[in-house]
């Protein structure tokens, strides 16, 4: 059984807290867009496709309220007006990564096509939001094994030899919790492990937020993975090791430029650095959703800042040796107080960087130009 980050039926939506985790699993109902939003900007669901389809779905929640109250207006042009209003707040919760604004221009698009029908009502446009939005959530976990599937094969066939078995070094959190399930790097994880073609996967903890201490290691002590927990500062020595030989370093994405450049959790770039110093390979792992013809390089992508108490503090639970009915978690302060606090959450890595962009059409590599022609992958 994988984790499930969100779940919905029927217009009711609810995710796992990932402020919480791994100390609670408790889930929280989201049941406006209101609500959605705070989850997102409070982090208590992030991951980029995740945020996006949180967004979806929150949304369709809302109107299927609306619906069942008998409070949404009849008119289908108020309708239209009104999902239009909340996507542009929605999108408005974090900046960098493009699913969330890529899932609300297309949903747009929807509701814009259904208020054409002759007829249409309210109900109509609604309904038809809320079929999009639900059909995002399947359509994710289907890509994400694809992107396994063909990450796990690249790998293979790129990196190891006869019968043995790859190590695999992830950033951040890009598995059940970031997506709708399975995950992207983590799902590239995964899916060597479920051919017994992986021998050990390390995980950064991801600092300042530890979305690699919480959640990745999190996830692959519940699938049983062999894995190893280093601090973001110990990548380097871990590829210098001659006796343990990494094989790649699979990240994910939050927004990937048509040229390559791709943002990704603040660490990804030093990564990638490493690998190209090592000769290890470094593959970007991202749903097309995550792909943005329309920003030509990273120098276009809007990196967002969060609070310097990120940096400064850090949550936990207490070690007082009580069950698991009585977890009390705290706030520690960490750091000098009046330092000043640089806090990016994401940093760009050089296309020149990566080897392989993996998706769900495959693992895209440069062309013979030495470019990656990422506009291939929207022509059929
Ligand atoms: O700030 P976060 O936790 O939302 O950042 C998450 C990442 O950077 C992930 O690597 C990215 O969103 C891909 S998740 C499949």
């Amino acid at each position: 059984m994988t984790l499930q980050a969100i779940q919905y039926s029927e217009g009711n939506l609810a995710i796992i807290d990932q402020l919480q985790l791994p100390h609670v699993e408790k889930y929280i109902p989201i049941q406006t867009s209101e609500e959605g939003w705070h989850a997102i900007k409070e982090m208590r669901v992030r991951g980029a496709p995740a945020i996006a389809i949180v967004a979806a779905l929150a949304l369709a929640s809302e109107l299927s309220t609306l619906m069942d109250c008998n409070k949404l207006s009849p008119s289908a042009d108020d309708t239209r007006t009104f999902i239009i209003e909340k996507l542009h707040f929605l999108v408005s919760s974090r900046p960098t990564a493009v699913n969330l604004s890529d899932a609300a221009g297309k949903l747009q698009t929807i509701v814009e096509e259904s208020v054409k029908f002759p007829q249409s009502t309210g109900r109509s446009v609604a309904f038809a939001f809320i079929k999009a939005a639900e059909a995002m959530l399947e359509k994710d976990v289907e890509d994400n094994k694809k992107i396994g599937k063909y990450g796990a094969m690249w790998i293979s066939e790129n990196t190891l030899s006869n019968n043995s078995r790859a190590r695999v070094l992830t950033h951040c959190n890009t598995g059940s919790l970031a997506t709708s399930g399975f995950g992207t790097a983590l799902g590239v994880i995964r899916a060597l492990a479920s051919t017994d073609s992986l021998l050990h996967a390390y995980c950064t903890e991801t600092r300042p937020y530890n979305q690699g201490s919480r959640l990745t290691a999190f996830e692959l002590v519940h699938d049983r993975i062999p894995a190893t927990l280093i601090t973001d500062s110990m990548a380097g020595a871990l590829l210098a090791r001659a006796d343990i030989r990494v094989n790649a370093i699979v990240v994910g994405a939050d927004r990937v430029a048509a040229n390559g450049d791709t943002a990704n959790k603040i660490g990804t770039y030093g990564l990638a650095v490493l690998a190209k110093h090592h000769g290890v390979k470094f593959l970007v792992a991202a749903p097309l959703t995550t792909i943005d013809l329309a920003t030509k390089s990273g120098d276009e992508i809007t990196i967002e800042e969060r609070p310097a108490s990120e940096v400064t503090m850090v949550r936990g639970i207490c070690e007082h040796g009580g069950t698991s009915e009585d977890v009390r978690m705290a706030t520690v302060s960490i750091a000098a107080k009046g330092i000043n606090v640089w806090n990016p959450a994401f940093d760009v890595t050089p296309w020149t960087l990566i080897d392989g962009i993996i998706t769900e059409r495959g693992v895209m590599e440069k062309g013979s130009d030495g470019l990656f022609h990422l506009d291939k992958l929207f022509k059929d």
